[in-house]
């Protein structure tokens, strides 16, 4: 059985025009674009003759039903980041959607059920919270993370949650959605966002871990003043604390490139208050994100970020105050899961490596639940979260092609 690659490329191009007029791609979670995708995937699904669902997480699920009460699950998200690209989260769903849909023409009956999931909000929503229906459906929350208000609208996310047609009174800290005895494994397929595959001509990564995410929110409070009239000394300037602590964070993250374990840290959202030209900043906000392959390093390098946080407000007369959004653990990949892809790789003559994956996913928090295992595929120069994303046609087919094999390896037998 193989998958129909020019449908798969075509259903692509067909996400890719539910964008914001005007900054492609940007598909928000929790936005009209996002509810029309959704909506186009749940017919997607039941005219592939698929049961569909939304969880009490606001999951979409897409269940291909097998013979038995046994489950595997896959899938990935459809909401983008900013101006973002059309493959990121979006392939793993639309591959399985192919996966399905050429299993129902070849008359594959399972013997596992096989549950396709859109999880809703991967990406940072403007709820400052990533991740959220693969968080919430396995329990990896607690009752703040539900208060949290969207950054324009104040909308409670419980409220958002609900909206999306979940059922909150059904979602508790350490609960999961899925019941682990009859779930043998997840498996998401993803695009690689870095340059390793390309570079090294392969056509899959097995993915044997992922980076844990710890996200911190800062703001840096200093005094708006005239730009022309306030002299240098007497200045209490928001923007230059910022800078300059951005820029210390750089170096800190810099350092541990030594240590071993892979590190990055991350400066990418910044707000400036009020952000005129001729006035000195009064506050800066921004968000630290930071990946690393063990929490105590991460808990060691912020002890070093507070304390320059610390020192860079003393020399600049500003005040620097952080607040922790989230952080999860790192994920390891199971070797069940991963075996069978490695066969099916080689069964289909694909070029593979075993690779960690820095980016997070769904899939880690599915892996606190449950087996799980990924399949990264190359895309262009590794450049991801931008417009210029790209995977190739036929680079995509491989890995569904891949996902499908395995899908049908687990789920033939009870
Ligand atoms: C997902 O896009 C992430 O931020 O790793
Ligand atoms: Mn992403
Ligand atoms: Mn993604």
């Amino acid at each position: 059985m193989k998958i129909n690659s020019d449908r798969l490329w075509e259903t692509h191009l067909a996400a890719a025009t539910m964008t914001e007029a005007g900054s492609p791609y940007t598909r928000r979670s929790f936005t009209p674009q996002y509810r029309e995708m959704r909506s186009w995937l749940t017919d997607a699904f039941a005219q592939t003759g698929l049961e569909v669902k939304t969880d009490a997480a606001g999951n979409l699920l897409g269940i291909y039903r097998g013979r038995t009460e046994k489950n595997v699950g896959v899938g990935s998200h459809t909401d983008t980041v900013p101006c973002g690209g059309r493959f990121d989260g979006i392939s793993g769903v639309l591959s399985f959607l192919e996966a399905a849909r050429c299993m129902k023409e070849n008359g594959y009956v399972p013997q596992k059920n096989i549950v396709g999931i859109d999880f809703l909000a991967e990406e940072p929503s403007e709820f400052r919270l990533s991740c959220i229906g693969s968080r919430l459906a396995t329990g990896n929350f607690n009752e703040n993370m539900l208060q949290l208000k969207h950054r324009q609208t104040g909308e409670l996310l419980s409220a958002a949650i609900q909206d999306w047609g979940g059922d909150i009174s059904l979602l508790a800290p350490g609960h999961s959605l899925f019941d682990a005895t009859k779930f043998d494994g997840f498996l998401e397929l993803h695009i690689e966002q870095g340059p390793v595959l390309e570079k090294k001509q392969l056509d899959v990564g097995l993915v044997t871990g992922i980076c844990s995410v710890t996200r911190y929110d800062f703001t840096v409070k200093g005094r708006a003043d005239h730009a022309g009239n306030t002299p240098m000394n007497l200045r209490s300037d928001a923007v230059v604390a910022a800078a300059k602590l951005i820029n210390g964070i750089s170096e800190i993250a810099r350092g541990t490139l030594s240590k071993g374990p892979y590190f990055t840290a991350t400066v990418g959202k910044v707000d400036v208050f009020p952000n005129g030209s001729n006035v000195i900043a009064e506050q800066v906000d921004f968000t630290l994100d930071i990946r690393c392959e063990t929490n105590q390093l991460v808990d060691e390098t912020l002890q070093d970020i507070f304390a320059l946080a610390a020192d860079t407000a003393g020399k600049t007369a500003t005040t620097i105050s952080h607040v922790k959004i989230s952080q999860s653990q790192p994920s390891i990949s199971s070797e069940r899961l991963l075996s069978v892809l490695e066969k099916n790789a080689i069964e289909l003559n694909l070029q593979y490596t075993r690779m960690l994956s820095g980016a997070g996913h769904d899939a880690a928090y599915m892996s606190t639940v449950m087996p799980m295992a990924m399949i990264f595929i190359p895309c262009r120069k590794g450049r991801s979260h931008t417009a210029s994303e790209y995977s190739a046609k036929h680079q995509i087919a491989k890995g569904a092609n891949l996902l499908l094999q395995s899908l049908i390896e687990l789920t033939s037998s009870d």
